[in-house]
């Protein structure tokens, strides 16, 4: 690998802003900020119990994932139509390329929509229109990951496929989300089956808050190629050697991970352990509009905390090129600026 000298604690900081990087977990819907929120509400005529951005943003204070998803689907009901899904991934395309992300895989949840009786092609249509866009203005790269809620039966999310099953050329994978445990991967053995079949990217959440048994079925049974979260599996060490043997990409979130007190205090959060131990981490923002930050702000943070390295930046920068399902052509463009990138920090140090 390319040798990283140390730098100073404002430089890195600064690198850390500067460098281009892929985001692979990024559920949209928690990129809706309250200002939006209460914007699509009025818009659309739906009644919100609460009064004012401020004191919707007062409710943001989480004690677990459940707490927060249950006020993540209540801010999702302001989405109705098209443009609503368009707006809302525009605004987060335009943040994360101030952030220099080049290339984001973005997660959406269409059975929040579809069961308020939004039809699927408004979501999945709205939001690739967005991704088309942003490439085309901001010179972002976007691509979309439809995830299964794993709270509902599987012959829910079978439903949800077959309704997607016409748009399929818009996005490039399928994960699961939503209450972890008590929702083993294996309860969607059948569905992601299916969805390999039809040459989809395969993705889940798994040892976010549930056990490291969760992830050694998304591995082996659903047969997914990342682990989002993946915190939990230090505590199983023939796990840890699997991951780092395969190079099965873990897609962490600093920051949510301490607002819903996985690791209450960021300089306990393991994302050093998992990159020493020579795991393909990677940094994400999972939902910045709930957890006080974007990935930039995840990267300077977790550092700060945890007193990471100039070269556990550019590991980083350089796993979430290698992580994401971008082609080859695309990765090699992106890794050749993250070297300049360092290069350049490197010389004026
Ligand atoms: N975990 C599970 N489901 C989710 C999350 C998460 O962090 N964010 C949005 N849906
Ligand atoms: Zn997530």
């Amino acid at each position: 690998m390319f040798k990283v000298p140390p730098l100073a604690p404002q430089r890195l900081q600064k690198l850390l802003r500067a460098m281009p990087k892929a985001e692979l977990h990024i559920h949209i819907e928690g990129s809706l900020e309250p200002e939006l929120i209460f914007a699509l509400a009025q818009r659309n005529g739906v009644p919100l119990p609460y009064a004012s951005v401020e004191a919707l943003r007062q409710a943001y204070a989480f004690t677990n994932l459940q707490s927060f998803l249950d006020i993540y689907y209540a801010g999702a009901s302001v989405l109705l139509h098209e443009q609503d899904f368009y707006d809302m991934a525009r605004a987060y395309l335009a943040r994360a390329a101030m952030d220099n992300v080049a290339h984001a895989e973005i997660f959406f949840d269409p059975q929040t929509h579809t069961a308020r009786g939004v039809a699927m092609e408004a979501v999945i249509n709205g939001l690739h229109r967005a991704c088309e866009d942003a490439r085309a203005e901001l010179g972002i790269s976007a691509t979309l990951i439809l995830c299964f809620l794993r709270h509902l039966s599987e012959a829910s999310a079978f439903e949800t496929l077959e309704q997607a099953q016409p748009l399929l050329g818009k996005i490039v994978g399928v994960g699961l989300d939503s209450s972890e445990v008590g929702h083993p991967p294996e309860k969607f053995a059948r569905v992601f089956a299916r969805c390999r079949e039809l040459g989809l990217h395969l993705v889940a959440h798994a040892g976010e808050e549930g056990p490291p048994a969760y992830i050694w079925s998304a591995l082996d049974v659903l047969k997914v190629e990342r682990i989002d979260h993946g915190v939990q599996a230090v505590h199983d060490a023939a796990l840890m050697q699997r991951l780092a043997q395969d190079r099965i990409p873990l897609t962490v979130c600093p920051l949510s991970n301490q607002k819903l007190c996985v690791f209450p205090d960021l300089k306990d959060h393991n994302l050093r352990q998992l990159l020493d131990a020579g795991l393909c981490a990677t940094v994400n923002s999972d939902d910045p509009a709930y957890f006080g930050g974007y990935i930039n702000e995840n990267f300077t943070q977790v550092f700060a905390a945890t007193a990471m390295t100039a070269r556990h930046a550019y590991q980083l920068a350089f796993n979430s090129f290698e992580a994401s399902f971008a082609s080859q052509a695309d990765k090699r463009v992106w890794e050749h600026r993250l070297k300049e990138a360092f290069e350049r920090f490197v010389e004026h140090d």
